[in-house]
């Protein structure tokens, strides 16, 4: 699989990719890889939140509880802050989203910031709920630079630590059993209707993620490719 790498480096305008799905649906894992192949940063506000939370900022104080709890953090907390990070100068030729937007505001905010850009791709990685708590309830994530693993279908190669860095695995919070159906239950609430939104606007793609990392990773590739 050719993907042309000057795509991404000569691009005039900024690409946006936004990765829609569930939890456990293997955003991080997919952004994570295409950010190495594509040359475009990682956006991820879960990691951005978490990172405040390390920091003790007071972002982290007040997003820590509804995390943990498995509720969306307030629109108003997160539209900053993704902004914020968005106008650093690693993103002028555009960047990968991943858990944002969330809500219809978020998506409206979003179109709004990029109106006069091209149209972003979105993708919504597609998991029945089945897979999503079989994924999160397995899953250890390195507490250094965030690499998801799962101890089943990819099981680090030294158990408790991460291939890349060797930080610690952790097994996040809000993977514990009963936060996974509060998440599962907000995302069919209040994130699910932005595959309507996007696909009323025809920008919606869908890769069923039930396949393999490397099979849905060809799948994203491909779709990028025919795209730009
Ligand atoms: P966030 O960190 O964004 O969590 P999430 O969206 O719930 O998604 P996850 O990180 O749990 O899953 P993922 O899809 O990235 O899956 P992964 O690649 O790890 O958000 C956390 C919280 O922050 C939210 O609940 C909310 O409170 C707050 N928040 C964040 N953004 C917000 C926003 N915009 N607005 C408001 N609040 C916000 O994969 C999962 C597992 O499966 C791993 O073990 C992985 O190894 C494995 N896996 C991945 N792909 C495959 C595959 N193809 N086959 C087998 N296993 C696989």
């Amino acid at each position: 699989m050719h993907l042309s790498r000057k795509v991404f480096m000569t691009a005039q305008a900024p690409l946006v990719l936004i990765l829609l799905g569930p939890p456990g649906a293997g955003k991080g894992t997919q952004a994570k890889m295409l950010e190495n192949r594509v040359h475009l940063p990682h956006i991820s506000t879960g990691d951005l939140l978490r990172d405040h939370i390390r920091q003790a900022t007071e972002l982290g104080q007040r997003a820590q509880t509804y995390m943990n709890q498995g509720h969306l953090v307030p629109d108003e907390l997160i539209l900053d802050m993704l902004f914020a990070r968005v106008s650093l100068k690693d993103c002028d030729k555009g960047y990968i989203l991943d858990g944002f937007p969330r809500t219809i505001p978020q998506a409206q905010a979003l179109q709004q910031q990029l109106k006069g850009h091209p149209l972003p791709i979105v993708v919504n990685l597609d998991l029945s709920d089945t897979e999503v708590i079989k994924r999160l309830s397995n899953r250890v994530t390195c507490e250094k630079c965030g690499t998801p693993y799962h101890l089943l279908y990819s099981p680090p190669q030294t158990s408790g630590k991460c291939d890349k860095c060797s930080g610690n695995l952790i097994q996040r919070p809000d993977d514990r059993e009963a936060v996974i159906s509060k998440r599962l239950k907000v995302y069919h609430d209040q994130t699910e209707p932005l595959i309507a939104f996007y696909a009323e606007q025809k920008l919606l793609h869908t890769v069923n993620c039930a396949a393999s990392q490397e099979s849905v990773f060809t799948q994203l590739l491909t779709l990028i490719t025919t795209k730009t």
